[in-house]
């Protein structure tokens, strides 16, 4: 029987299979962005904030789904150098350019699967080195205000059966007992390939907030939510 735990470090490699195998086309159909996704959107959450990363145990001990997060960006930027220098650096090599952002999407002379661009693995690496570019560039008008940000996904036998709302509810609660500055409660970028999961999140307390521009997470055609999170009384 399926349960909630708390992230162990031994969770490391499930986790990083979780979200490759959940990847959207873009990210999938490339080997090289495959590999990396991990480094972008899972391992710098477990690393730093285990205390906001949950998980769903098949019950013999694998991790089959995780709900993931820090509760303050801001804090979680500062302390991102740890990161880096930890399981970063090891498994991915420092990219040459960390001055000049290389764009997300080139032209795909491949033309794979009939797309005319394909993600650029180059910027994925910049971006996995850069809390700037991961978090903050372009989102400003969400981190100004929701502080606290999270990634959900969970494999395919273990989806639609209640435990999204679960690992949801687990999350926000350890959030709002962080003692984090969380400011007014979570954000998140869906990206343009995946807005049929908006429901899910609406189902779950969540909104769309109208964004100026694009970002890593998204795209230019993402979505962003955000849930409010209430103080919490002690
Ligand atoms: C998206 C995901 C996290 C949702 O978790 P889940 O366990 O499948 O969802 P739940 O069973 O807990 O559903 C919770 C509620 O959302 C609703 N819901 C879930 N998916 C929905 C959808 N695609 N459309 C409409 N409603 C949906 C459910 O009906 C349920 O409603 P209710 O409890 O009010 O009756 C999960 O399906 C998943 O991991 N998908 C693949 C990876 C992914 O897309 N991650 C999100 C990246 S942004």
């Amino acid at each position: 029987m399926a349960f909630l735990r708390p992230y162990e470090e031994s969770d490391f490699e499930a986790c990083a299979h979780i979200c490759r195998a959940t990847l959207p086309p873009s990210l999938s159909s490339t080997p090289i962005a495959t590999k990396l996704s991990p480094y972008l959107w899972t391992h710098q959450y477990t690393y730093l904030s285990p205390a906001t990363c949950h998980i769903l145990d098949d019950g013999a001990g694998q991790a089959v789904g995780y709900c993931i997060g820090c509760p303050d960006v801001f804090a979680f930027a500062e302390a991102y150098p740890r990161y880096v220098e930890g399981p970063l650096a090891r498994d991915v090599a420092r990219p040459a350019d960390l001055e000049h952002r290389e764009p997300w999407t080139i032209l795909d002379d491949g033309m794979v699967d009939g797309r005319l661009s394909k993600v650029n693995v180059a910027a994925m690496a910049q971006t996995a080195y850069s809390a700037r570019w991961l978090l903050f560039d372009g989102n400003e008008h969400l981190t100004a205000r929701w502080r606290a940000t999270m990634h959900i996904d969970m494999l395919e036998p273990y989806q639609g059966k209640g435990w999204g709302r679960k690992l949801i509810e687990r999350f926000v609660d350890s959030v709002q007992q962080s003692g984090a500055d969380y400011g007014e409660g979570v954000w998140i970028g869906i990206g343009g390939e995946n807005t049929k999961v908006v429901k899910f999140y609406e189902r779950v307390g969540f909104r769309v907030v109208e964004k100026p521009g694009g970002n890593a997470d998204g795209g230019a055609d993402g979505v962003n939510m955000v849930r409010d999170i209430p103080r919490s009384v002690t």
